[in-house]
């Protein structure tokens, strides 16, 4: 177990460096507590529902990108060239950069991740926020903090959400063409000092990605229901964000969580991305809360199980999951900051 505090400082401060041909940045991971689950433009990853997240310090992604003269990109990730779909990602996203600059260079861009990929924790977040941050800057594109928030959508929905610490909305928007569909935050890593407890329960792959099971929920016949009650869920987190309300905001966490595994579940093929030892952290976790803690979990497209609770109830959450069977290891994170230049 290991525990990461939050530190805290405007966007501006953070990207004050001069931008240059190359740029090195971080972001940090968010966890969603109102669910981005459904688009309604895949071409420019466009929500179908506005969600809500916590940014949370210590699990992050560090990308550095450098445009130069070659034919192809370059692409390192943890110390290994990216193959397959990975790489595609990510030399799509920086066509759209090299297209919007007006850019013709290659690009090598090495990225360093401290979240394990592919299992749930919202390493594309991470990625895509800091690569957003790194590949802007390397190529001389100057972009306030919605823009930015919004080319990181590009890359995945969710880093639209962790170009920014704390507790963060992202806005559905309403327009054809997407502009008005960025993050902004709701409250900054200092407002409230909450934890969020990690329990990983498998590091296997997951072997439906989240962009391939939000498409598929589509067709389920509870995905309607789910997006006409995104608005109801969304008005009572951020309430309960502005209130430091634990109980109101875990409830309808858990609620939104639920909802999106239900309309994955009932899809054909049905998704499932929960595993025995999930099932045993959300009766702990209720377990728990009969005890008079107050905890209270979500669940992203993998089976790991994250857990929201006060600052001095996060020793009994932890040692309440860490002795489950098939709990593998438990992090805790604090609220965090958002996407940061470094370098
Ligand atoms: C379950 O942002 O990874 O974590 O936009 O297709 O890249 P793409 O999807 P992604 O989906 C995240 C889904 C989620 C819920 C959430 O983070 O809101």
């Amino acid at each position: 177990m290991w525990t990461c505090v939050n530190g805290l400082n405007t966007l501006e401060e953070r990207t004050s460096q001069m931008a240059g041909a190359d740029s090195t940045a971080r972001a940090n991971v968010n966890v969603a507590l109102v669910k981005y689950w459904g688009k309604r433009d895949t071409a420019l990853n466009l929500p179908a529902t506005g969600s809500i997240s916590l940014t949370l310090e210590g699990l992050d992604v560090e990308a550095h990108v450098r445009f130069g003269p070659g034919d192809e990109d370059r692409l390192v990730i943890d110390g290994a060239e990216a193959a397959g779909d990975e790489a595609r990602r990510l030399t799509s996203f920086l066509d759209l950069v090299r297209a919007t600059t007006r850019r013709r260079e290659a690009a090598a861009v090495v990225m360093r991740s401290s979240v394990p990929r592919g299992i749930g924790l919202a390493s594309s977040a991470a990625a895509f926020a800091a690569l957003a941050l790194a590949a802007s800057r390397a190529a001389g594109w100057t972009l306030d903090a919605a823009e930015l928030s919004a080319l990181a959508r590009r890359g995945s929905g969710s880093a639209a959400r962790s170009i920014f610490g704390g507790f963060v909305e992202w806005h559905r928007g309403e327009r054809a063409d997407g502009v008005d569909s960025f993050a902004e935050p709701l409250a900054p890593a200092d407002h409230w000092d909450v934890r969020m407890v990690v329990a990983i329960t498998s590091t296997t792959p997951k072997s439906v990605s989240s962009r391939n099971g939000m498409v598929r929920t589509a067709a389920s016949p509870f995905y309607p229901a789910w997006v006409a009650g995104a608005d109801a869920d969304l008005a009572e987190a951020r309430a309960a964000i502005r209130a430091r309300d634990l109980e109101a905001l875990g409830l309808v966490a858990e609620h939104s969580a639920l909802k999106m595994h239900a309309a994955a579940l009932a899809t054909r093929p049905p998704i499932l991305y929960w595993r025995a030892a999930t099932l045993d952290c959300i009766h702990r976790v209720w377990a728990l809360r009969a005890d008079g803690v107050p905890a209270y979990f979500t669940i992203d497209a993998g089976p790991q199980v994250k857990v929201l609770c006060a600052a001095g109830d996060a020793p009994r959450v932890v040692a309440g999951l860490e002795m489950l069977p098939g709990v593998e290891r438990v992090l805790v994170c604090g609220p965090g900051r958002g996407a940061e230049v470094i370098g």
